[in-house]
């Protein structure tokens, strides 16, 4: 089989990314992209976003997840602390994160450290999810070989009679990572490939170094 590809071809002109236009906070960027991504429309999930980690096997590896939450300090996402994910950043919290926005033609790349958050901001996103994802989380060894998928639906069956009714309980397994960023990559298309890349790298003393970086 030979799938030829070289023909998508686009001219990226939609925006631009100049050093004498951009806070000093790459956060405050970061926020901004999001809205005007957002605003744009088009993209069904502007929140999905790649995590990639190092596994215990030594590979790689990346996985969509949706980012739930960022601030000044870092950005949040939920997972089951069990799953390869969990696994590998428990050996080594260095990780990446990346957007991709094709509509307004943004990429965004963050290497940061990961870090649980606490057990109380876990239990506060557990309990606002509606109770269907609230029980597949507790049934689902996320990353696990199952035997067949009705193994699953079983034991959300047995579930569902058991806390009929009870409120339902977070799992020790399942909360959330923060990733503090190290560095963040801003990635915007330009005509004739010569794309604008901004990359911030936080300092000691807590401030960001901008560079600029060929394309
Ligand atoms: C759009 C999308 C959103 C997802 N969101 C999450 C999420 O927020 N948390 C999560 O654990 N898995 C999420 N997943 C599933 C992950 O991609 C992955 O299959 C799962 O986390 C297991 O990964 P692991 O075995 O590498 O740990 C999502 C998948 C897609 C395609």
């Amino acid at each position: 089989m030979q799938n030829d590809l070289g023909h998508y071809r686009r001219n990226y002109q939609k925006s631009e990314l100049i050093e004498t236009n951009v806070p000093d906070n790459p956060m405050q960027l970061f926020q901004t992209w999001f809205y005007e991504v957002e605003q744009f429309g088009g993209v069904e999930e502007a929140n999905a976003m790649t995590v990639s980690t190092i596994g215990l096997d030594g590979f790689p590896k990346n996985r969509v997840v949706l980012l739930k939450k960022y601030t000044y300090e870092g950005f949040i996402f939920y997972t089951n602390y069990n799953s390869e994910k969990g696994k590998a950043i428990a050996a080594n919290p260095n990780i990446c994160l990346s957007f991709f926005w094709p509509n307004l033609e943004r990429q965004v790349i963050i290497k940061g450290i990961a870090e649980k958050v606490s057990e109380n901001l876990s239990d506060g996103y557990f309990e606002s999810r509606p109770d269907g994802s609230k029980l597949g989380a507790i049934v689902s060894d996320q990353s696990e070989v199952i035997e067949n998928r009705s193994v699953l639906e079983q034991k959300l069956k047995e579930l569902e009679s058991e806390l009929k009714g009870k409120e339902i309980e977070r799992p020790s397994y399942w909360g959330g990572y923060i990733v503090k960023p190290e560095s963040i990559e801003f990635w915007q298309g330009r005509p004739n490939r010569l794309h604008d890349r901004l990359r911030y790298t936080l300092q000691k003393d807590y401030s960001w170094k901008i560079e600029r970086l060929a394309p």
